[in-house]
């Protein structure tokens, strides 16, 4: 059998997306996870923690390829040098990561900022640890998921006013697309940083609260909050956002049909200022 690829993250919702495109492709795929799993449907699981380092050289062991895609709000940089110099050691000839649109563009400049936005500066030290580590590489942006505006608005839905930072604005994306463009990354050849993708429309946060209070049936006055420092600034200006890339097809009403299965508008959705 051919060497597997090793896809870190690959339990999590982007990897679950991953997996299967690439055994579809007739790839053998281990995955690492801090977790224990038995081995089945064919993936191997490798136990390890890329924040220590552990399991990390045993992961990479005969594999060629890695799609690195676990990530966490703290500590990707860490997660990146653990990985990358483990690679290296092995000789692994290419790692593929997922990486996010704005990285480099929201300031970390104070401790509201790295508060809010640590992780897009973590994002970024680690594309810089991957660019230096001598282990070839391609590095993919993408916008924020459908899945994670769901779960912001879930949680923001459990209060009896949603409070909406005020002047955000996302290009949520696919995950399912986002892996299709992974898979076809890692069976190819590295490239470096590669376009970035971008979900297929720009809406303000509070039209995709609207439209979860709508598909979810739910309603909430909806309470902009502002929101303080540098990087909360660069958001307010549309770092997180990629609409020259606006690639993504499936567009955040039919994810949320898919997934909630109702578009019954409520009767009253009102704003609370
Ligand atoms: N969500 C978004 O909107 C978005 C947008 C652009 C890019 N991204 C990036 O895409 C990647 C995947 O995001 P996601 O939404 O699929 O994340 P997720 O669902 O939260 O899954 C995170 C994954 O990372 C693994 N992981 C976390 N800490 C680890 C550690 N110390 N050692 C080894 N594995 C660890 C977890 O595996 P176990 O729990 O099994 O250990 C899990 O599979 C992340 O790097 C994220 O930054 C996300």
């Amino acid at each position: 059998m051919a060497a597997p690829i090793l896809v870190t993250g690959g339990t999590g919702t982007l990897g679950r997306f991953v997996v299967p495109r690439l055994q579809d492709a007739g790839q053998a795929v281990r995955v690492l996870s801090r977790g224990r799993h038995e081995d089945g449907d064919g993936v191997e699981f490798v136990t390890g923690d890329l924040a220590t380092g552990e399991g990390a050289a045993a992961a990479v062991t005969g594999v060629e390829t890695v799609v690195h895609l676990a990530g966490t709000a703290k500590g990707d940089e860490a997660k990146m040098r653990h990985l990358a110099r483990a690679a290296a050691r092995a000789g692994t000839r290419h790692i593929v990561f997922i990486s996010v649109v704005g990285a480099d563009r929201v300031p970390i400049a104070s401790g509201i900022d790295r508060a809010m936005f640590g992780y897009l500066g973590e994002k970024a030290a680690a594309e810089r640890v991957l660019a230096s580590s001598g282990v070839p590489w391609t590095t993919l942006r993408a916008t924020q998921f459908h899945d994670l505006v769901l779960l912001m608005a879930q949680q923001m839905a459990k209060m009896p006013v949603m409070p909406v930072p005020a002047g955000w604005r996302m290009q949520p994306i696919d995950a399912g697309e986002v892996a299709d463009r992974l898979v076809e990354l890692a069976l190819g050849t590295p490239a470096g940083r590669v376009p970035d993708m971008g979900g297929p429309r720009v809406y303000e946060m509070t039209q995709l609260m609207r439209g979860y209070l709508t598909a979810a049936g739910k309603r909430r006055p909806l309470l902009p909050m502002p929101t303080p420092g540098k990087a909360a600034k660069a958001y307010r200006a549309g770092a997180n956002l990629a609409p020259e890339r606006a690639v993504g097809r499936r567009t955040w009403e039919d994810f949320l049909a898919a997934r909630l299965g109702s578009t019954t508008a409520p009767k009253l959705v009102r704003d609370a200022a």
